[in-house]
C-alpha cells in the first residue's frame, strides 16, 4: 500500500513507536525519532541505540508503527518487513538523516532555552550527546498496511 504526501509528512516529522517482536511473540515497543519516508512505499529507520529491537528484527522482521500529528488530526498505524542493513548507500543515508534530525533538535532546544533559561546547560548536553552518536545500522521498511488511528466519526476515515 502506498504512503500519500500527507502520510509522509507526519512520518517524517513524529516521534514514532515502533513495535518488534521476538521470534516466540514477545513485543517491545519504543520511541524513535531517527525516521524517515524514502519513497512511497519506503522508509528507514536509523538504529544508534537499538537493543532488543534490533534482536528483534534479526529474528523476526515484522515491525509495526505508529505516529501522530493530532494537532492535524492525522494519525496512522503502518506495519511492514524490516530488513538491516551495516554498510552500503542506505547506511550512508543515516547519516544525513541524523544531521537533518541534529538541527531539528538545536532549533527546538533554542526555544526550549528562550523559555526556560535555567535549563540551557542541560539542553547543551544533550545536543553535545547526540553529536556522539553514530549509526549503527539502518533498518529498511517496507511498508504493506497502512490504517488510521482515528476513530471513524471523529475525523478517521
Ligand atoms: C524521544 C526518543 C527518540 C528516540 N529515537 C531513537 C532513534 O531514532 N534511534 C534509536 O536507535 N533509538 C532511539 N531512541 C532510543 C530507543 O527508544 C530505545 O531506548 C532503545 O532502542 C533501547 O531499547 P530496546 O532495547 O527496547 O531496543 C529514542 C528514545 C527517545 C526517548
Amino acid at each position: 500500500m502506498e504512503m500519500t504526501d500527507e502520510m509522509r509528512k507526519v512520518i517524517d516529522n513524529s516521534i514514532a513507536h515502533v513495535a518488534t517482536s521476538s521470534r516466540d511473540g514477545k513485543p517491545n515497543v519504543v520511541p524513535v525519532g531517527l525516521i524517515r519516508t524514502i519513497s512511497d512505499r519506503e522508509l528507514l529507520i536509523v538504529d544508534v541505540l537499538f537493543r532488543k529491537t534490533r534482536r528483534n528484527l534479526e529474528e523476526n522482521p515484522q515491525i509495526a508503527i505508529a505516529v501522530e500529528a493530532l494537532e492535524e488530526g492525522r494519525a496512522y498505524q503502518l506495519k511492514g518487513k524490516a530488513k538491516v542493513s551495516t554498510h552500503g548507500e542506505l547506511y550512508e543515508k543515516a547519516f544525513e538523516i541524523m544531521r537533518e534530525q541534529d538541527k531539528v533538535r538545536e532549533e527546538r532546544a533554542s526555544a526550549w532555552k528562550q523559555k526556560r533559561p535555567g535549563l540551557a546547560g542541560g539542553f547543551d548536553k544533550l545536543i553535545e550527546a547526540h553529536h556522539r552518536l553514530r549509526p549503527k545500522a539502518v533498518v529498511l521498511v517496507e511498508v504493506e498496511e497502512i490504517y488510521s488511528t482515528i476513530p471513524r466519526g471523529m475525523g478517521g476515515e
